[in-house]
C-alpha cells in the first residue's frame, strides 16, 4: 500500500513538474525547503511540516476575531468530511490543518473558541508565526494546498461566499478549495492555481514604511466615535468593538477597505440635499482620508491626553425605557447549517386602548444569527392561526406573511437604528391586535437559539387628540410595479410605477424595497407646477441593508403631485447576488427568489378627511394596478 501510494505520488509529479515545466523553465521550490516547521497545536500534539510526508497539505489560516473566517469553519468541515470520505489507494493522502494567524487570544479562549465551532482537524497553536512567515498569506480566510513535494498547488479563497468583504452572496457556486484538493489528491494540477481571497487583511504593505502625522488620539478617535461605535461596541449589532485604540488598529486593513468602498458605515441612499434624511450616515471625504492615511501610515497611537472621551449610551434600549416590551413567546432554535429560515411570530399586544406608536427597537435575542425583523400587526386572529398549525415557535413561510397585515410598525436590520418619528408623528396601534414579528434567520455555523424582545414607544398625549390631529398620525401608501417579468440575463432590466396623489399630503419618510436581483432604485416627486424632488436614491441596492430612511423636515406635496419610482434590476450570471444560476426568468413575487419594486411613502395631512382620502385611494389604485397572469 505504501509503495503504492509513494509509486502514484511519483507518477503524480512527474506529471505535475511537466505542467509547471511547459509553464515555467523554473520549478517553484518546495515550501518545506527552508526548513522543516515543527508545529504544536492547541491540544500540544505536534505536527512537523516537511516534504517528507508524502501528504497533500491543506493550511488554512483563520483568525477568531474575523467574522469571514468564522463563518467559513463550517464548510472547511464539509470539505475535510468530504476528502476523508474519497480517500483510497488512488489517492494521496490529505492533511487538513487550520493556522490562527494572529495573537487576538490566549490559548484557553481560542480552545473554548473551537470548542464551539469543532473542526475534524488540528488547529495549530505554536509555530504559527512561523507557518505564517513561510506560506506569507494576506488574508484570513485563506488556503494553501500544498502538494506531496512541498509546492503550493493552490492558494487563495476557500469559496465565493463572499465577493467583497461585507457582499455575502446567498449560497455558494464556486468551490476553489474543494477542487484543487480533489485535483492534488488525484495528482492533478487544479483548474485554479490562485483565486484572491475574500476577509480580513492581516497588513497593509505600504503600512510598514510610511509615517505620518496622523494619530488615532487626535485625529482618528472623533470619527470612530461619531460615526463607528454606535454599532460597534460590547453588545451591539457591530461584530467586533471599536472603542479603543487597539481594538480599531487590530481591524485597520478591514476598515480601510470597507470605507473606502462605502460599505461602512452602512448606508444606501445618496445625498439628498433639499431634504436630507435624519441619522444620515455617510462619511465626508476628509474622514475617509484621515483613517486611510493613519493606518497606512502605521496606526500611531498619538498622545493619550488628546483623545476625546467616549460618548456614553443608554445600555439597553438607545431611545430609553420603551413604554411596552414584548417578547418572542418563546425561544426558536436555529440550525447550525442551513438555508436562511423566515419565522413568524406572533405575539399579542396588552394594551387598555389604542395607542400611537412613535418608535420602535429590536433586540435580538442572538445577533449572530437575526439577520433582519419586520413588523405586521394583525387585528384578524389569522396570523395566530397559522401559528397554531404548526408544532414549533411561529410559522415559517417564505411569500410574505400569509395574511392581510392590519398595519404595520417598520422593520429592523442590522444597519438600522431607532428613530422617532418627526414632528411629534406616530402610527395608530389598536387595542386587540397581534404583533406579527416576521425574523430572516441567517445560521452561522453552531446551533443558536433566540428570543428577540421589541420595545415600543407611545407618544404620551391621549391617543384620541393625536388621531384628532391627522398631521401627527402616520399612514403609509405605496406604489408598486408588478408587472415584473425579468428575462434570463437582462443586466440591467428597467422598470417604473407611479402614484398620482389626489390630496396633498405631508411626506415624512420613505421607504423603499428590493430583493436580491435589485441593483438601483430611485423615487421622486413630480410636481404640478413640473419642478421635480428627488424623495429617495439608491445608486447600488443592498439587500442586507435596507432601511426607513424619515426626513428630517416633513415637507409637503401638493395634491396632482405624481410619485414616480424607478428600478433596476440585474438578472444575469454575473451579479453575485443572484440566488439562481444559472439565471431564470424571475416575476413579482415575495419569496426571495422572486423580486419586487415596492415603495411605501410614510405621509400625514392637515386634515383628517384628505389622509383618510388618499390611503383609500391608494388602495384602490393599488387593486387596479395591472398584474402579469401567473
Ligand atoms: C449601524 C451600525 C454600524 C455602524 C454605524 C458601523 N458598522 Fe461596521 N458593521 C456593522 C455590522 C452589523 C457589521 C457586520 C456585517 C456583516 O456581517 O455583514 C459590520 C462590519 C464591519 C466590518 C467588517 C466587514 C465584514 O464584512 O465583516 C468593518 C471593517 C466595519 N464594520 C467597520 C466599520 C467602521 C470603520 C465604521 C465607522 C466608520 C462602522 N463599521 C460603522 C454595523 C455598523
Amino acid at each position: 500500500m505504501r509503495i503504492l501510494s509513494s509509486l502514484l505520488v511519483t507518477l503524480c509529479l512527474v506529471r505535475l513538474l511537466a505542467v509547471v515545466e511547459t509553464q515555467a523553465a523554473e520549478p517553484l521550490p518546495s515550501v518545506w525547503e527552508a526548513g522543516v516547521i515543527e508545529a504544536t497545536d492547541l491540544y500540544g500534539q505536534r505536527h512537523s511540516f516537511d516534504d517528507g510526508a508524502r501528504t497533500v497539505d491543506v493550511v488554512v489560516f483563520v483568525s477568531p476575531t474575523c467574522p469571514i473566517s468564522n463563518g467559513a469553519l463550517p464548510r472547511l468541515r464539509k470539505i475535510a468530511d468530504e476528502v476523508a470520505r474519497a480517500a483510497g489507494p488512488d489517492r494521496v493522502p490529505v492533511r487538513f490543518v487550520a493556522v490562527v494567524a494572529d495573537d487576538s487570544m490566549t490559548r484557553e479562549e481560542a480552545i473554548a473558541h473551537f470548542q464551539d465551532r469543532p473542526l475534524p482537524f488540528p488547529v495549530i497553536w505554536e509555530g504559527r508565526e512561523a507557518l505564517r512567515g513561510r506560506l506569507r498569506p494576506t488574508h484570513v480566510p485563506e488556503a494553501f494546498v500544498i502538494d506531496a513535494s512541498g509546492r503550493v498547488a493552490y492558494r487563495g479563497a476557500i469559496d465565493d461566499a463572499y465577493r467583497a468583504v461585507g457582499r455575502r452572496r446567498p449560497a455558494v457556486t464556486k468551490r476553489w478549495l474543494a477542487d484543487a484538493v480533489a485535483a492534488v489528491a488525484a495528482g492533478e494540477a487544479p483548474a485554479e492555481a490562485f483565486i484572491a481571497p475574500v476577509g480580513c487583511r492581516l497588513e497593509i504593505a505600504a503600512a510598514l514604511a510610511l509615517k505620518t502625522t496622523v494619530t488615532y488620539a487626535r485625529d482618528v478617535a472623533p470619527i470612530v466615535h461619531g460615526r463607528c461605535v454606535s454599532c460597534h461596541r460590547a453588545g451591539e449589532v457591530a461584530p467586533f468593538s471599536l472603542t479603543t485604540c487597539a481594538e480599531v488598529t487590530a481591524h485597520a486593513p478591514m476598515i480601510v477597505e470597507t470605507i473606502a468602498a462605502g460599505i461602512m458605515p452602512p448606508w444606501m441612499p445618496a445625498a439628498n440635499d433639499a431634504h436630507p434624511f435624519l441619522g444620515d450616515r455617510r462619511m465626508t471625504q476628509k474622514e475617509i482620508e484621515t483613517i486611510t492615511a493613519w493606518a497606512e501610515g502605521g496606526c500611531e497611537p498619538g498622545d493619550a491626553a488628546d483623545e476625546p472621551a467616549l460618548p456614553t449610551f443608554t445600555a439597553g434600549w438607545r431611545l430609553g425605557p420603551p413604554d411596552l416590551v414584548v417578547q418572542m413567546p418563546e425561544a426558536f432554535t436555529v440550525p447550525a447549517d442551513s438555508p436562511d429560515i423566515l419565522q413568524h411570530f406572533v405575539i399579542p399586544i396588552d394594551i387598555p386602548e389604542d395607542k400611537v406608536v412613535a418608535a420602535i427597537d429590536f433586540h435580538p435575542g442572538n445577533p449572530r444569527v437575526v439577520h433582519h425583523a419586520v413588523l405586521f400587526l394583525d387585528a384578524s386572529g389569522a396570523a395566530r392561526r397559522l401559528d397554531a398549525a404548526t408544532p414549533e415557535p411561529g410559522y415559517g413561510k417564505f411569500s410574505g406573511p400569509g395574511f392581510l397585515p392590519s398595519g404595520a410598525l417598520g422593520g429592523w436590520s442590522p444597519g438600522n437604528t431607532p428613530r422617532r418619528l418627526p414632528g411629534g408623528r406616530g402610527r395608530h396601534l389598536k387595542k386587540g391586535s397581534d404583533l406579527v414579528v416576521q425574523i430572516h434567520y441567517h445560521p452561522d455555523g453552531v446551533e443558536a437559539s433566540d428570543r428577540s424582545e421589541i420595545g415600543l414607544y407611545f407618544l404620551d398625549e391621549p391617543t384620541a387628540a393625536i388621531i384628532a390631529d391627522r398631521e401627527r398620525l402616520v399612514g403609509s401608501i405605496w406604489t408598486s410595479a408588478y408587472e415584473l417579468d425579468i428575462p434570463a440575463g437582462d443586466a440591467a432590466w428597467r422598470t417604473s410605477a407611479s402614484y398620482t396623489l389626489p390630496k396633498g399630503v405631508t411626506v415624512v419618510g420613505v421607504v423603499p424595497h428590493m430583493h436580491l436581483l435589485g441593483k438601483a432604485v430611485s423615487v421622486r416627486a413630480e410636481l404640478p407646477d413640473g419642478s421635480k424632488k428627488r424623495l429617495v436614491d439608491i445608486p447600488a441596492w443592498d439587500y442586507a441593508w435596507q432601511d426607513e430612511f424619515y426626513y428630517q423636515e416633513p415637507f409637503p406635496l401638493p395634491a396632482g403631485t405624481r410619485i414616480v419610482m424607478e428600478g433596476v434590476f440585474d438578472n444575469s450570471a454575473a451579479n453575485p447576488s443572484n440566488p439562481s444560476k444559472p439565471p431564470r426568468r424571475v416575476v413579482w413575487g415575495d419569496g426571495t427568489l422572486d423580486e419586487m419594486l415596492f415603495c411605501f411613502l410614510l405621509v400625514s395631512a392637515e386634515r383628517t378627511e384628505d389622509l383618510v382620502h388618499v390611503v383609500l385611494d391608494n388602495l384602490r389604485h393599488d387593486l387596479e394596478t395591472p398584474r402579469l397572469p401567473r
